[in-house]
């Protein structure tokens, strides 16, 4: 039987989101239907609800889920009622040419659920990163549910498969963070202060904060920042670099999304070092580079993609490091919330309040 629940819904470009009836079908095929218990607030949302992703509105938000399954289809082993998981946005299809290449990341093909969640009069939704989380129960494919230790609390859970996977993948996946590396994470969001842990966690020498807001440069101390740096009043290349005896550093994570701060993570990385791209750019943002500069310095600029995880391998793996104590989760959550505060959570991000706000359910 259908189910009908509550849910957030943008129903248009701009307009403020609103809880709204929506209607879960049974799982068919491959299908999970899963019992929403906590789903972070994250800028991806807000860019859905902006227009700012595409036009297909509208929307069912949320995709930051931790949750327990109520049912599944025909054809699904290995998950069952009951199960405590973390929502991916990929479920990787294990066959394309990207899968087969070891990069399911970049899969072609990844599954997610075949029926969609419609309002009450029928309209079918679209449901953010494939999940659609700010709701009560929401249908996805089983392999996006990933079974985790129901030790760990959903408000802490749920923003493993989002903000703190894609920053923590992109320091320890992409960038590949060593033991006694200087690194410098420029933007401290979620996604930066995640990074910033990750770098930690590897035996990282330094690990160097850079923001313009001197609140998100505190937090970033909680998640293993050596040294701070506020790019509003310090030029940030010049600190990082005196803080690396003038070489620069040897993994430079971006997780703002500007010109200009890719280019400071450019020029502050040392001879042969990284510079990943986590921050997401707008499509008509450009920058450029000299070419000597590329030549003469080596080292490699890449992009993270989802942190380059693969959720059935990266999420428990991000759970066991929590429930040991040495991911500090809780504190990326700064607030809990009940689905009709999610519109005045996006004002708080908006305005750099908070590192994530939590729905719970
Ligand atoms: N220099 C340094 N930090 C900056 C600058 C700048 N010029 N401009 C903004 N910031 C900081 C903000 O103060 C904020 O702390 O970057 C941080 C960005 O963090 P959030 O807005 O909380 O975003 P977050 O969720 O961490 O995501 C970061 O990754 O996934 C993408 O779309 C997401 O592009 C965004 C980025
Ligand atoms: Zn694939
Ligand atoms: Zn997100």
């Amino acid at each position: 039987m259908s189910r009908l629940v509550r849910g957030v819904v943008a129903r248009g470009k701009g307009a403020p989101v609103s809880v709204e009836t929506i209607v879960v079908p049974d799982p068919g095929p491959g299908e999970a239907r899963v019992k929403v218990q906590a789903c972070g607030v994250c800028h991806t949302d807000l860019h859905y609800r902006e227009g700012g992703i595409n036009d297909e509105f509208p929307f069912l938000l949320g995709h930051e889920a931790a949750g327990v399954v109520e049912s599944v289809g025909e054809g699904v082993s290995g998950l069952a009622p009951g199960d405590y998981v973390v929502l991916a946005w990929r479920a990787p299809c294990g066959e394309c040419r990207s899968c087969l290449r070891g990069r399911p990341w970049y899969c072609f093909d990844s599954r997610n659920a075949v029926q969609p969640m419609t309002l009450e009069d029928g309209t079918p939704l679209s449901p953010a990163l494939g999940i659609g989380a700010f709701a009560e129960m929401t249908l996805v494919a089983a392999g996006q549910c990933v079974k985790i230790d129901p030790a760990a609390r959903p408000e802490a859970a749920g923003l493993i498969g989002c903000g703190v996977m894609a920053g923590f993948g992109a320091a320890a996946n992409t960038g590949n963070v060593q033991r006694g590396d200087s690194v410098a994470v420029i933007g401290c969001g979620g996604v930066g202060n995640a990074a910033i842990a990750a770098a930690h966690l590897a035996g990282a020498r330094k690990v160097i904060a850079v923001d313009i807001d001197d609140r998100k440069l505190e937090w970033a101390k909680g998640f293993g920042a050596t040294d701070t740096v506020n790019a509003g009043s310090t030029d940030p290349v010049e600190a990082i670099k005196a803080l690396t005896e003038g070489n620069g550093a040897d993994l430079v994570v971006e997780a703002v999304g500007r010109p200009e701060t890719y280019e400071q993570a450019f020029y502050a990385r040392d001879l042969a070092g990284t510079v990943v791209l986590v921050g997401v750019p707008t499509p008509d943002l450009k920058i450029e580079l000299p070419l000597i500069e590329v030549f003469g310095r080596g080292g490699s600029l890449k992009s993270s993609w989802y942190g380059d995880c693969l959720p059935t391998r990266d999420f428990p793996m991000l759970i066991d490091l929590y429930l040991r104590g040495r991911l500090p989760l809780d504190k990326f959550v700064s607030e809990t919330i009940k689905l009709d505060e999610v519109e005045a959570a996006f004002t708080k991000m908006h305005h750099g309040e908070v590192l994530r706000s939590v729905v719970v359910l």
